[in-house]
């Protein structure tokens, strides 16, 4: 009998509640804790400290936060012309093209570039700092690779990337302003919040990839391809489209009506570990409090988080479900000004960190994954050569 009996419940539920491996990096146990710290703690951080946490497991000094920031401000400015030409090009070809599609082929053209092969030693003796050097390049490229994009897009060559931590370097690329302090904070504590989350379904695909003994690069790429999706990074942006889709208050009541009844999900709510509220979205929510009424220039998107506001009890009454922290993020980057498009980019640029470590983890203590699937297709049956099969006439027969 090849399946061996679990002593885990069967997992044809999305594998929800199986514990799928170890890791040192982040805990869900209490609160949410990243190598040990809470993250209510970490949000007073600057992203290259947690990047810095996340990758070589502790706290940075002073020191080494200098020499890491400047390496990933190196990294920003070592975007390879071809990929610059490709995405020019790309530009051109296909302007309206999904961010993501475009950040999953940029990582995965860095790693051909890069002839990233994996780590050649054998298991035991790894050395993995080069695989943190690796690591570190991506934490710079990424958001390089965002930047060049809107370049691109815009008919203009990459532009010199700022002399400034990552966070308000990137927004000013981005809005093409400088950013103002309550900006940049704010903007930095949503890079530290998405930067890291256990076996969430990118992270596991990043490490199942390296388990097969393959590059960083493809496991990079592969876990950009999984948080496209609208269960899991996408949601930040179909928030604000639903946010936008109710526009005023009257017509929250019936919108949520017809949701619920429709059995469609509402984005930006409910989460598949947190059943009693996400520590991360109440954190972000302050934040978004304190950034649209930090000033009068802000004025403008009372209105819409008034709405949020009222939604977010409906949900709680209608359905017993809480915020997760894509619900405050899309509203602080809508506020920041960034076009809808770029929000779930931005959570690769923070997730980056976390998908590295694990795929650094995963290295270093490596096993394939390769789980078992239980079987509920046709029983066995006898086969049929092809000049005896019958022709079906209508409809093709459902697969099982
Ligand atoms: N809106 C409406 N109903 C929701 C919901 C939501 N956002 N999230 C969960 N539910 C409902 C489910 O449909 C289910 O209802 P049922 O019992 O009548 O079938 C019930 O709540 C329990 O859901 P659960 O099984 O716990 O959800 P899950 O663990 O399979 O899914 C998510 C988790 C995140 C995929 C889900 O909550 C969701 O789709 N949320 C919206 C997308 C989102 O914001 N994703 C970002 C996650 S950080």
């Amino acid at each position: 009998m090849p399946h061996q009996q679990s002593d885990q419940k069967d997992a044809e539920s999305g594998l929800a509640g199986i514990t799928a491996g170890h890791t040192s990096i982040c805990s869900l146990e209490q609160t949410l804790r990243y190598r040990g710290y809470a993250v209510s703690d970490l949000v007073q951080c600057s992203f290259e400290e947690i990047a810095h946490l996340l990758l070589w497991g502790d706290l940075p000094t002073a020191h080494q936060l200098e020499a890491l920031t400047e390496r990933i401000q190196r990294a920003a400015r070592s975007i390879p012309q071809t990929v610059v030409c490709c995405f020019q090009r790309l530009a051109e070809t296909s302007p309206q093209t999904s961010i993501m599609d475009v950040l999953r082929t940029g990582v995965s053209l860095l790693g051909q570039l890069e002839c990233d092969n994996g780590p050649n030693d054998a298991p035991h003796s790894r050395d993995l700092s080069q695989e943190r050097m690796k690591a570190e390049q991506l934490l710079g490229q990424v958001p390089a690779l965002l930047a060049t994009w809107v370049d691109c897009l815009r008919g203009e060559p990459p532009s010199h990337w700022p002399n400034k931590p990552l966070a308000p370097a990137l927004l000013e690329k981005l809005c093409q302003t400088k950013a103002s302090d309550i900006a940049a904070t704010v903007f930095n504590t949503t890079l530290i919040l998405y930067a890291e989350h256990e076996f969430n379904a990118s992270t596991f695909v990043a490490r199942t990839v390296t388990s097969t003994g393959s590059d960083m690069h493809s496991g990079v790429t592969a876990a950009i391809g999984a948080l496209k999706g609208p269960l899991h990074g996408g949601a930040n942006e179909k928030v604000l489209h639903q946010l936008m889709d109710i526009g005023v208050p009257e017509n929250i009541e019936p919108w949520l009506a017809r949701k619920l009844n429709n059995h469609e999900v509402v984005m930006g709510f409910g989460h598949r570990v947190y059943k009693t509220g996400d520590i991360r979205a109440d954190l972000l929510g302050d934040a978004c409090h304190r950034l649209i009424y930090s000033d009068s220039s802000f004025e403008p998107h009372h209105k819409l988080e008034k709405l949020a506001l009222k939604l977010e009890q409906l949900m709680l009454e209608k359905k017993g479900l809480r915020p997760n922290l894509d619900w405050p993020a899309a509203r602080i980057y809508h506020a920041l000004g960034l076009p809808i498009n770029l929000f779930t980019p931005l959570f690769v640029v923070a997730r980056v960190s976390g998908w590295t470590s694990h795929i650094i983890e995963q290295m270093g203590n490596n096993r394939l994954i390769r789980p078992l699937a239980k079987y509920i297709g046709p029983s066995p049956r006898p086969y049929v050569a092809l000049r005896d099969r019958q022709e079906i006439e209508g409809p093709l027969p459902k697969a099982h």
